[in-house]
């Protein structure tokens, strides 16, 4: 097998074609497909046939898995493996059905002192239409800002908590929901650049500023610097393998279809350093 890189946008993601995950892969082809993740952080390869064994060992080839907190969606053979299940979502407190990462431009996990530094998305089931992820190239979006509010950005640090939402359980809270403290400008270990790095949704508050002056500074950012030039937006195709790089990019599951439909999304995560 010889792999081909196309891009997928200006700024970012690429789509690897030639690739069947159900062989091994070559050594110089893994040294492409891992070099074109770090420079576009976003990966696809399409049409691939991957059960929990095969998914798993075609993840761990980047890295190791880690845990993740939504406990009840956990394959139960396979506990590093969560099922999202748009049939399966339960009401928030305000009764409301929101889809898993529907909420709002975010990255994984961040409540974690040591967040996942890629997310996997095997796409198994979707819905007749909609259902689309977009992502963000926040290095583009932070090299796009003037040199005083990079100065000024990177001096902030976020407080990190887990969702209060009711189908989250006690222990998971206790156990995730240490209050990290992360930078709001990170940088890449493999690549030296900075992104803006945030979840608006497990954003206690920035340190030193109250929580609701922190969401709306972050969510006002965000508005202003994720652009269609910085992003794209992936419509999933059934067999579909999506790495992300969760150190540069914000993602944003679109909410715009039938759940009842049902949309089944394998998700592993893959242990990442402690942000600095
Ligand atoms: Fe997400």
């Amino acid at each position: 097998m010889s792999v081909t890189v196309i891009p997928l946008s200006d700024t970012i993601g690429v789509e690897i074609q030639g690739a069947d995950l159900r062989e091994p892969i070559l050594p110089d082809d893994l040294t492409t497909i891992k070099r074109a993740l770090r420079d576009n952080l976003v990966l696809v390869v399409r049409d691939q046939k991957l059960g929990p064994e095969l998914l798993l060992a075609t993840m761990r080839l980047f890295g190791e898995t880690m845990e993740q907190h939504l406990t009840n969606t956990l394959m139960e053979d396979y506990p590093e493996i969560a099922v999202l299940d748009s049939r399966k979502m339960p009401p928030d407190n305000a009764g409301h059905v929101i889809p898993f990462g529907g909420r709002n431009w975010h990255t994984d996990h961040t409540n974690h002192e040591q967040p996942p530094k890629y997310t996997g998305l095997y796409a198994v089931k979707l819905p007749s239409k909609g259902g689309d992820t977009s992502f963000a190239n926040m290095q583009v979006a932070f090299d796009a800002l003037d040199t005083k509010e990079q100065v000024q950005l990177g001096e902030l640090q976020t407080v990190n908590k887990i969702e209060n939402f009711g189908y989250i359980s006690m222990e998971d809270r206790k156990k995730f929901g240490t209050l990290p403290i992360h930078p709001l400008i990170r940088t890449h270990p493999d690549t030296g650049r900075k992104a803006i790095y945030v979840h608006p949704g497990k954003l206690e508050r920035i340190v030193g500023r109250q929580p609701e002056e922190s969401l709306n500074f972050i969510n006002k950012l965000l508005d202003r610097i994720i652009t269609p030039a910085n992003t794209y937006r992936h419509i999933w195709r059934q067999g579909d393998l999506l790495l992300c790089d969760n150190r540069a990019v914000l993602h944003l599951a679109h909410r715009d279809y039938d759940m009842t439909e049902g949309r089944v999304m394998h998700r592993i995560l893959l242990r990442g350093e402690r942000p600095f």
